[in-house]
């Protein structure tokens, strides 16, 4: 069973936004959905691109480069061109403000 690692603190990932971090040699993207947070795999499965480049809108997220939509709950590829998912990671908020990711 894979254990919860400590990420960044809640409050440098604005609601509505996500950002890039790099963890235990992962790069994730993290999302705040009005105050929920949520986690995946950065660079998208159909290219080189970041997503945290892209565009959120709600629980989608928008790969800047050919547009394709995950879903950032699943990781479900939910338009074309993606063809594969993307992983996701639970995450919980610790009592110390910080994000963990069940990575
Ligand atoms: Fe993300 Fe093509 S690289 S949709």
């Amino acid at each position: 069973e894979k254990k919860f690692i400590k990420a960044i603190e809640v409050i440098k990932v604005p609601e509505d936004d996500v950002i890039g971090v790099d963890i235990n040699g992962l790069n994730l993207a993290i999302y705040n959905v009005e105050g929920e947070i949520f986690a995946t795999d950065n660079i998208c499965t159909h290219g080189n691109a970041k997503l945290c480049d892209g565009f959120l809108d709600g629980y989608k997220i928008e790969c800047p480069l050919h547009q394709g939509e995950f879903d950032i709950r699943s990781g479900k590829a939910c338009t074309s061109p993606l063809t594969e998912d993307i992983k996701s990671y639970p995450t919980k908020v610790g009592d110390d403000g910080f994000i963990y990711i069940n990575g």
